[in-house]
């Protein structure tokens, strides 16, 4: 079996997640903890008796420990950095989203990992649950006809502090990249299009726009709607969104915390159509969350095919972010792909 000889870095809250993975996963050796604060590294060191050198820098660090693979969980700011650091010395890399902090920078880290014949694949966790995945499969099989539209409400008020207060952007380009891959995901199109208004709503504690609505217009001719807010207290939605998809045999509903819901028209009379419920079968037998989308990481990287999340694919969910910020900017409808 493969050994995995791994270097995490960043070590905030999120290392965490990955750390814990990597503890039950056999072929796995955490051989290295890298933090611009070593301190950082050194405390999670402690934290998980881990018994391995701290590091402040990178490339230091991959040439210290010979490691083959690198988790990058530091910020969104430091991603480009890390992944092509990691890249350049001939080293796979998962990452955290998002693959960076503009369109350019992260089609250049995605040119740096198709010139290294390296991996780098992205943590997109929410497209690992067996609710979406249920959905998913449900519109592929025309469960409701041909989708003609997607509409996903995303509202909570979260008080985050750190990075997430200061960004420009930090509901488009910290979460709603998790719900445009959503998007992406539940429709099988890619985005064609995207209008965006961006705002920071009164009350809000974020110093960027903390509030979005987007339309984009997709490649099988279908629409995605999105409204979000950051700093919505009350009432408030999942963190998977609360999802309404329409189709012309009917409207799947998904709250993203239940089982997904579904009606079909079931007769041809009467001014409103009668429907009926309809169910949306389980058929995720993975598992969820993080540990679902670096299963299908791992699994791909030993087997020689791209992850589901490869940054290849990604790319796409990252340019409906971008895009949605040039909109935002420019007031105007902003062509992707
Ligand atoms: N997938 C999810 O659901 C999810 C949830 C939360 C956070 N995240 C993502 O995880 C990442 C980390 O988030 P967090 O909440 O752990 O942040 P955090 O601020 O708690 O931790 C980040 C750490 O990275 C370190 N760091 C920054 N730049 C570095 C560099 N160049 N080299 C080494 N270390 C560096 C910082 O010092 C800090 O200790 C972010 O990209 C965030 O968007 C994803």
């Amino acid at each position: 079996m493969a050994q995995h000889k791994v270097v995490v870095a960043g070590c905030g809250g999120m290392a965490n997640e990955w750390l814990d993975y990597a503890a039950q996963r056999e072929n796995v050796e955490v051989v290295g903890l890298v933090d611009l604060f070593e301190e950082a590294a050194k405390k999670m060191a402690q934290k998980r008796g881990l018994n391995v050198p701290t590091f402040t820098d990178l490339s230091e660090a991959l040439a210290h420990t010979g490691a083959n693979l690198v988790f990058d969980v530091t910020i969104p700011a430091s991603h480009k950095q890390i992944a092509t650091t990691a890249l350049r010395a001939g080293v796979h890399v998962f990452g955290e989203k998002p693959m960076a902090e503009t369109l350019a920078d992260a089609q250049e880290v995605l040119a740096v990992a198709n010139a290294s014949g390296k991996r780098y694949s992205v943590m997109q966790n929410r497209r690992y649950l067996k609710h979406i995945r249920a959905l998913s499969s449900f519109l592929a099989g025309g469960g409701i006809g041909k989708v003609g539209a997607l509409h996903a409400d995303f509202f909570l008020g979260p008080h985050f502090g750190g990075f997430r207060e200061t960004m420009a952007s930090p509901l488009i380009l910290d979460m709603a990249i998790h719900t445009f891959d959503q998007a992406r995901f539940l429709s099988g199109a890619d985005p064609v299009s995207v209008y965006c208004h961006e705002f920071n709503p009164a009350g809000s504690w974020y110093a960027g726009n903390a509030s979005a609505i987007c339309i984009f217009e997709m490649s099988d001719g279908s629409v995605f709607s999105y409204r979000g807010s950051w700093s919505a207290q009350g009432a408030g939605t999942s963190w998977e969104s609360d999802w309404r998809v329409t189709g012309s045999l009917g409207t799947a509903l998904w709250d993203g915390d239940n089982r997904p819901t579904a009606e079909e028209v079931s007769g041809d009379e009467g001014f409103m159509h009668p429907t009926k419920a309809i169910e949306v079968p389980d058929i995720w037998t993975g598992r969820q969350g993080h540990f679902g989308c670096l299963d299908n990481m791992f699994d791909a990287l030993e087997h020689d095919r791209l992850a589901e999340t490869d940054s290849s694919d990604n790319i796409k969910s990252v340019a409906m972010v971008f895009g949605a910020i040039e909109s935002a900017k420019t007031g105007q409808k902003v062509m992707l792909g």
